[in-house]
């Protein structure tokens, strides 16, 4: 990986003085909020974000802030919000930051209003994104993964709850990399790399959770600290390992630990368990996965572009994924609302590996 700071040397915000950058956050929701507060702070960009009309009356009566767990803090007012695609047209530079189910309902949008040089930084998380946005689009694609939390603490506010560099897909593009050093120089690190297959692995690994937290229906910590849902997302994890190993793919670690560790570390006893991984436990007592609201709010899931992920890429590499076929099986029902999804427990047993 690069480092931020060579980005900012290299094509950074002192080289592209006297040009104004139209940015466009396509998804105005969680992440691109808190993200378009950061770019709202540079007088060289003019950012417009595209979303719902109930986030443009938030947005509107409240302004727009993004707070950090380091304290940091930026406020903006007023944004310039829109709730049709029209003025993409202007835009320079987008970030797409809907969740993964909302981007084919959208491209053909895309592809009506953007200008066809213009690229597209495709923010979600999960396997697949980028190839399927390429298929539609003829825009340059980019990816960056977002490593962080990002909630909404009230109308208009977002605020990061977790630590963790922005990993940013190099590219050539000028106004990228002009928005990536205006983050670097407001203390919201971004990490280059030319290896962004690497990042979505490793942060898909983090992210198999989702679904156990939706299927356990209680808040993060105290799903993590239940042996049973460690265990199997423990056997989620190594059947995705496996997966990388075959592939040839080194997923980039995000905890601090190598990943290889992550299964040993949630095997572990729960009095043990909670000694060592204090740090990892999420701070806040009712958070929940952003899977578990989905399922709440009857949206869709991201669940394809996660575990369903594993289970398409066992099949290329045919290396069995039965505990992630089990949690796709049950976040599908959540989803339908037309099956109880199984216990935990029950998974545990139906995969024979009970702890
Ligand atoms: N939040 C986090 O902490 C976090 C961290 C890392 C990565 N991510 C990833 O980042 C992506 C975005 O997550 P998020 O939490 O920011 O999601 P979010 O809060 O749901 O934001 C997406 C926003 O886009 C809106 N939207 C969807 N389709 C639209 C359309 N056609 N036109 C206008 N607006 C539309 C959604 O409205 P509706 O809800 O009404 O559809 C929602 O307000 C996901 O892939 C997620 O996995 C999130």
């Amino acid at each position: 990986m690069l480092s931020g700071q060579q980005a900012q040397d290299d094509a950074g915000r002192y080289s592209t003085a006297g040009q104004r950058y139209c940015i466009g956050i396509v998804g105005a929701g969680s992440v691109g909020c808190y993200l378009g507060a950061y770019l709202c702070q540079d007088s060289a960009l003019d950012v417009k974000f595209f979303g719902r009309e109930t986030m443009a009356l938030e947005l509107a009566a409240n302004g727009l802030s993004a707070t950090s767990f380091d304290h940091q803090a930026y406020f903006a007012q007023p944004v310039a919000f829109y709730s049709s695609l029209n003025s993409l047209i202007e835009c320079d530079v987008v970030l797409l930051t809907v969740k993964a189910p909302a981007l084919v309902p959208m491209l053909t949008q895309l592809k009506r209003f953007l200008r066809p040089e213009v690229p597209v930084v495709a923010m979600q998380n999960g396997i697949g994104i980028g190839e399927m946005l390429t298929q539609d689009l003829t825009n340059p694609v980019l990816r960056a993964i977002v490593p962080f939390n990002v909630i909404k603490n009230r109308a208009g506010q977002f605020h990061r709850a977790t630590a963790g560099n922005i990993v940013w897909q190099q590219s050539q593009h000028a106004a990228v990399n002009y928005l990536i050093s205006v983050f670097n120089h407001l203390q919201l690190p971004v990490q280059l790399t030319t290896d962004i297959t690497a990042a979505e692995y490793g942060k898909l690994l983090l992210n198999l959770n989702n679904a156990l937290n939706a299927i356990s229906n209680v808040p993060l910590k105290q799903q993590l600290l239940d042996a049973d849902s460690r265990m199997l997302l423990a056997l989620a994890m190594q059947e995705w390992l496996a997966i990388c190993s075959k592939a040839k793919i080194r997923p980039v670690p995000y905890t601090g630990l190598p990943n290889a560790m992550l299964p040993w570390l949630l095997r572990l006893p729960t009095i043990l368990f909670r000694r060592i991984a204090a740090k990892m436990l999420p701070m806040d007592e009712q958070a929940r996965s952003s899977m578990w609201d989905d399922i709440q709010a009857k949206k869709r899931t991201e669940i394809m572009f996660l575990n369903g992920a594993v289970v398409r890429m066992g099949q290329l590499y045919q290396l069995p994924t039965p505990v992630n076929t089990l949690l796709v099986e049950q976040i599908k029902r959540l989803e339908s609302g037309e099956a109880e999804p199984l216990s935990i427990s029950e998974i545990l047993q139906q995969v024979g590996r009970h702890s």
